[in-house]
């Protein structure tokens, strides 16, 4: 439950998108205020400088990741038209390759997302598999080293 391995560079990642069954219990609204209760934590987190400080753009990013995410789990395919035709996750890696993306910030970010999802009250199972998609992806964003060197890992 809720378990965190490491990332090491060069090594492949293995991940599976969530389980249908978790989107059916949680629902669209359920996905959405998942990550409006994220994004309410991350803004008051150690990662809160990466993202956009103006209401009005941290509301829009809100809205596009609560679509990725309702899309990416099943539901309607309310995300289509920004991944500009590129293959959903090779997209969602590089986006991520504007920011520098520390292990540590992706410690952050998970911590985050068990913050929120402790509050889902669906079965512990579904909340698990969910885990264990954002474990595993979250490898792929991080693109930054200690010593400031940039890898960035494919797919
Ligand atoms: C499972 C791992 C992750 C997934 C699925 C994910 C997903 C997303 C999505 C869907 C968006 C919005 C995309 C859009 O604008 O259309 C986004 C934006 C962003 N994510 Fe992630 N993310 C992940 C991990 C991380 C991590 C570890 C960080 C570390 C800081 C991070 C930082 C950001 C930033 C800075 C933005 C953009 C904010 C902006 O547009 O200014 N993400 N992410």
């Amino acid at each position: 439950m809720y378990k965190v391995s490491p990332t090491v560079q060069g090594e492949k990642v293995h991940f599976k998108e969530p389980d249908p069954a978790f989107y059916e219990a949680i629902g669209e609204e359920g996905m959405r205020k998942l990550m409006y209760d994220f994004y309410d934590i991350i803004y008051e987190s150690d990662i809160a400088h990466f993202f956009p400080q103006d209401p009005e753009e941290f509301e829009a990013v809100k809205v596009r990741n609560s679509k990725f995410f309702i899309q990416l789990c099943g539901g309607p395919k309310v995300y289509e038209g920004e991944s500009k035709g590129m293959e959903l996750n090779q997209y969602m890696v590089r986006l991520h390759d504007d920011f520098s993306i520390y292990e540590k910030s992706r410690l952050e970010w998970l911590g985050a997302m068990r913050e929120a999802l402790e509050k889902v009250d669906i079965a512990q199972h579904l909340k698990d598999d969910f885990w264990n998609y954002v474990e595993q992806f979250s490898k792929l964003t991080v693109n930054t080293t200690v010593d400031g060197s940039k890898y960035y890992q494919d797919l």
